[in-house]
């Protein structure tokens, strides 16, 4: 479509380090970048490239020019086709020259998407798209053949449909819901699928205002505050709008539609789900928002984004929770009828601030969203529980699930950074606890390191400081010491010092181990040192004033024993502590851990079940992989079951798990 010295020089055009985004990578680094025109910034350092021009590296998971164009406004005007099973419409995105003129073209990333036409400032334009190349996409080239003036505007129309490779949608038929009665579908962008839905800068360093415009036959949910005066009938269909003013990274657009019933469950919160399941979700959630929402604005400041409700999904949803803003979309294993999941809603709400406000500059420093989310997380829930004991007790299982992750890795591993390494690689294949734990350890280290008075201070500041920006690990230490550095510091000068950056942020293994008050554990630890014994006789009574976390810790602790139970007592402790009945998925998958490796075989056919029940990965992917260590022929059988169950992005990484290929066969 275009002769190559047209991509050849627009490729280059994007690369002057005065651009706007190289100036603030020039600040984010130590040093000042080496004396050369290109240059790359990776890790914290700066690497020249005179004669490689290429632009900087500030996110390895992109192919866009967003140096050169930076989204400021999305409109996305879809309409929602069951019976295709697809998006289709056209997206208007707003993009800002970060140059004089000098880039003439803007590239979009896009991964399995139908462009049948784009525009540019109203008129047709000469766009490409290109050659997939993994794990990125295929890039779309968009000719800007006068350029534009710096801060100049263009508009980019593109027409589109998704296609049946897009892995970010799931669809369900009306059969695979609780009601049977109208189909379902829901979007999952985080990492990099939101490029499945359509072109665009796929990074979380850019932040666009949305418009959406969805028409659907069935409600429509999506990550913007609704404008319900503006809803439309259509016929058949009907229009629905919402509004997000507040800039998003693209890996927070989110969509669902379907039968969808709403309750108040708080005072700037209700909870959308299918009518079967409004009444136990609202139970398990009215009771905590607001106390949810008031904790964390006392934590770092006022919620600005509005409302705070929760889309409670169909149980194929891949993760635990998933912050879109307005409407965090949760699995339903967290509606467990004891409000002992509730966790992921605090967790979620916690992400208002970190990650959705404040966000990690690319999946490098995926930390910054994690890490400091499960900090919140834990004081939020602590500030409303009881305090410091609580709050050390959910740390400790922080770091037992940072122990495990490291151990499966290996203590030598890339994935066992706080910073990973992008380059070529997948976010979801680096996905893990470690970002998480490893990230809140780190934070909570520098809380512990100059006190919680002190810290309490740092927050509100840090948070205001990067509202609506992104930011990389570097950026996050200069804010760090620049707040320190306050005269009322300067007794903290010693140990602020002390702080071994480097070490934090690229060394592999485990972090030093703090100190922990484990009066909460400590019951717990010493149930099980009792099962130690062949003779111990359970008693329901052991367990029935725990916590659900509690017996969690506790299972947790006879999994690590050296000696698997014996098939006799991995069945009675199912049995007296009725683990293999609850309805708690946590704690269901935690016994079949301790029954498989026990090889109680008669509990398989149990853990198959709970494959065919949920499919949030955190469970899927370690029941399948202990499943098929046991019972290989058992595992295929039920992953083949439940192919379409599961959600693209859990059915691609259980058959890397299992080593299956897409046809099925394993190798
Ligand atoms: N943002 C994550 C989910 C996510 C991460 C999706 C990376 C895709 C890529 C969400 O906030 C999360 O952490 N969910 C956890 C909740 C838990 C830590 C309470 C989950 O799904 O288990
Ligand atoms: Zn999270």
């Amino acid at each position: 479509m275009w002769g190559r010295g047209f991509l050849q020089r627009a490729r280059f055009a994007q690369l002057s380090p005065s651009s706007s985004s190289s100036r603030s990578l020039l600040s984010a680094a130590s040093a000042a970048p080496p004396n050369s025109l290109y240059f790359q910034y990776q890790r914290g350092r700066w690497f020249g490239c005179s004669t490689e021009k290429m632009a900087p590296v500030r996110d390895p998971n992109t192919l866009s020019n967003y140096d050169a164009w930076r989204t400021r406004h999305t409109t996305a005007n879809l309409k929602i086709d069951f019976t295709a099973k697809c998006l289709r419409g056209s997206v208007i995105l707003e993009l800002e020259s970060q140059t004089d003129k000098a880039s003439k073209e803007i590239i979009l990333d896009s991964s399995y998407v139908t462009v049948n036409s784009i525009k540019l400032n109203s008129a047709p334009s000469s766009w490409e798209t290109k050659a997939r190349t993994e794990p990125n996409g295929s890039p779309v080239h968009i000719a800007v053949p006068e350029g534009a003036a710096k801060g100049e505007v263009v508009n980019v129309e593109i027409e589109l449909a998704t296609t049946d490779k897009c892995t970010a949608l799931q669809w369900l038929t009306p059969a695979q819901t609780s009601d049977k009665a109208a189909p379902f579908m829901f979007s999952q962008c985080q990492a990099i699928h939101a490029r499945s839905l359509f072109p665009c800068q796929d990074t979380p360093d850019v932040k666009s205002t949305y418009d959406f415009n969805i028409t659907s036959p069935y409600v429509v949910v999506a990550s913007g505050v609704p404008v319900p005066d503006e809803t439309k009938d259509l016929g058949e269909e009907k229009l629905y709008k919402f509004q997000q003013k507040v800039p998003i990274p693209s890996y927070l657009f989110a969509l669902s539609s379907g039968e969808i019933a709403s309750a108040p469950v708080g005072k700037r919160s209700c909870v959308c789900t299918g009518p079967n399941e409004l009444k136990a979700s609202q139970w398990e959630l009215e009771g905590d928002m607001d106390k949810f929402l008031e904790a964390a604005e006392k934590i770092v400041f006022p919620y600005r984004w509005g409302e705070y409700n929760v889309l409670v999904l169909p149980p194929s949803f891949p993760y635990g929770g998933m912050e879109n803003p307005i409407f965090t979309f949760a699995t339903p294993t967290i509606i467990s009828g004891d409000k002992q999941n509730i966790d992921v809603i605090a967790h979620e709400l916690a992400h208002s601030w970190s990650g959705n406000l404040v966000t990690s500059c690319s999946w490098e420093h995926f930390w910054l969203n994690e890490g400091w989310t499960m900090y919140l997380e834990r004081r939020i829930l602590a500030s409303i529980h009881g305090g410091d004991a609580h709050f050390d007790f959910s740390a400790i299982r922080g770091w037992k699930a940072l122990e495990e992750a490291i151990k499966e890795y290996g203590e030598d591993h890339e994935f066992t950074k706080l910073c990973i390494s992008h380059k070529g690689i997948d976010p979801d294949d680096a996905f893990s606890t470690v970002p998480y734990e490893k990230g809140f350890h780190f934070v909570w280290s520098l809380d512990r390191l100059v006190g919680r008075e002190n810290f309490d201070k740092f927050i509100p500041y840090y948070f205001g400081k990067w509202s609506n920006k992104s930011l990389d690990s570097y950026e996050f230490k200069d804010t760090f010491l620049e707040f320190f550095s306050a005269p009322e510091y300067s007794d903290l000068k010693g140990k602020i010092a002390s702080i071994d950056w480097e070490g934090r942020f690229h060394s592999t293994g485990l972090p030093p181990k703090p100190e922990f008050d484990t009066s909460l554990a400590d019951v717990c630890y010493e149930l099980a040192e009792k099962w130690k014994s062949k003779d111990f006789i359970p008693s329901p009574s052991d367990v029935a004033l725990w916590t659900g976390n509690q017996v969690l810790v506790f299972l947790n602790a006879v999994q690590d024993f050296e000696e698997p139970l014996t098939v006799e007592q991995s069945q009675a402790l199912g049995k007296a502590y009725g683990l293999s009945e609850s309805k708690n998925a946590e704690l269901k998958a935690a016994y079949y851990h301790i029954a498989m490796r026990s090889k109680d075989a008669s509990a398989y056919q149990g853990v198959a079940d709970l494959l065919g029940e949920v499919g949030r990965m955190k469970f899927v992917r370690p029941l399948f992989r202990g499943l098929n260590k046991v019972d290989r022929e058992l595992a295929l059988k039920t992953f083949e079951k439940n192919r379409e169950f599961y959600h693209p992005i859990c059915r691609q990484m259980v058959e890397k798990d299992l080593g299956v290929s897409e046809a099925g066969n394993s190798s």
